[in-house]
């Protein structure tokens, strides 16, 4: 049985579903993986750098009482040494213009000896290949499979499943908050509701605008050409439009058609070895391969040099799905 120190970077919606998943699944952890933790670090702006080395009320986890029995630390060098952290979960806001602080976090943690888990796709942007590198070199893992499509399996589907495969090109609907404020407008109802509906159910970014004007589509475009396709493309390559031109009566005709708008997001390799990519509203027929996506659902569609086609859906995911990306990646940087 081997015993972790937790940290969780960003306390939001994410790092607490995170928490609360952890605590449900402790028991097949130890059972299945011989893997026992405590949660020694947990920090964001305004609850500040908190440590306990020998672990936080995991119940109580977040409550002001409960982190008055660790120390505050100065800054994020300090807590990683009072945290003794061997697994850092950086679940930060996106910064779609630089992917900081987040990158500058991760790579504090990565030579700090601590394995690196994200959820953040601008990290993937703006980081990917020194943070990469930044592990293989200190014999660490950097991991991020919720970053794109929840816990879906995309990142490693190619790294464990698909060895020697090019990708072509992707198509995705990558962005919840988009489907439901269409489908609401679809409805009669207004963007507004759409919007809130999105946010109540936890799956809006810290700034909304970042869903609505297509930014998070976008950043997941470049995350995954960086990743998948080894081309670092930026956001500023991509071109961008997101749904707010959309009126109800061009939506509820589409609709009516059986090609409702979604927020497509597209890329592909061209002869030069360059990406072309496009983030727009775009009417999708119902036998296209992201012709069934709706509400929370997300999708991915790969051409692949061996497979002309390979679609991933992940149907309805939520908050806890997300978490479980994290946990994931959890289970298998520290597994033999
Ligand atoms: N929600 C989802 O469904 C979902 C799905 C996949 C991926 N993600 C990604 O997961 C991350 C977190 O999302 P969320 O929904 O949990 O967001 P959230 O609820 O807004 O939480 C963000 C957390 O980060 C902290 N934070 C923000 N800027 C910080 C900084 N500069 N330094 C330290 N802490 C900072 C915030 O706390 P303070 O304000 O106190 O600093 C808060 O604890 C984002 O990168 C998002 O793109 C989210």
């Amino acid at each position: 049985m081997k015993q972790y120190n937790l940290c969780f970077l960003g306390f939001g919606k994410v790092g607490r579903a995170l928490a609360r998943l952890l605590t449900a699944k402790a028991e097949d952890l130890r059972e299945a993986y011989g893997i026992e933790y405590r949660i020694t670090g947990v920090a964001s702006r305004t609850i500040g750098w908190q440590a306990k080395a020998d672990g936080f009320d995991l119940a109580t986890l977040g409550t002001n009482n409960s982190l008055k029995t660790g120390s505050t630390s100065q800054g994020i060098s300090e807590w990683l040494k009072e945290s003794k952290a061997d697994v850092v979960f950086e679940t930060t806001s996106l910064n779609p213009d630089s992917g900081q602080p987040a990158i500058d976090y991760l790579r504090a943690v990565l030579q700090s000896g601590a394995h690196a888990i994200t959820a953040n796709k601008g990290v993937l942007v703006y980081g990917f290949q020194e943070l990469d590198q930044l592990a293989r070199a200190g014999g660490k893992q950097f991991l991020f499979e919720s970053a794109v499509l929840d816990s879906a399996p995309v990142f490693s589907l190619f790294r464990e499943t698909l060895p020697a495969v090019k990708l072509r090109s992707f198509s995705g609907i990558f962005s919840s908050t988009t489907n439901i404020i269409i489908e609401t407008m679809e409805a009669g109802r207004t963007f507004a509701e759409g919007l809130k509906t999105a946010q109540e159910l936890g799956v809006t970014e810290t700034d909304p605008s970042h869903d609505i004007d297509g930014w998070d589509a976008t950043v997941k475009v470049c995350a995954l050409a960086n990743v998948l396709m080894n081309v670092p493309l930026k956001p500023a390559e991509v071109a961008r439009s997101g749904i707010r031109e959309l009126n109800p009566n061009q939506l509820q005709r589409a609709r009516a058609e059986g090609k409702p708008f979604k927020l497509v997001a597209r890329a592909s390799r061209q002869q030069d070895g360059k990406i072309s990519a496009i983030v727009r509203p775009e009417q999708i027929g119902p036998l296209e391969p992201l012709g069934n996506v709706r509400g929370t659902s997300l999708a991915i569609h790969f051409e692949l040099d061996m497979m002309p086609g390979l679609t991933v859906t992940s149907h309805r995911p939520n908050l806890q799905s997300t978490a479980y990306g994290l946990l994931a990646d959890f289970i298998n940087a520290v597994r033999e």
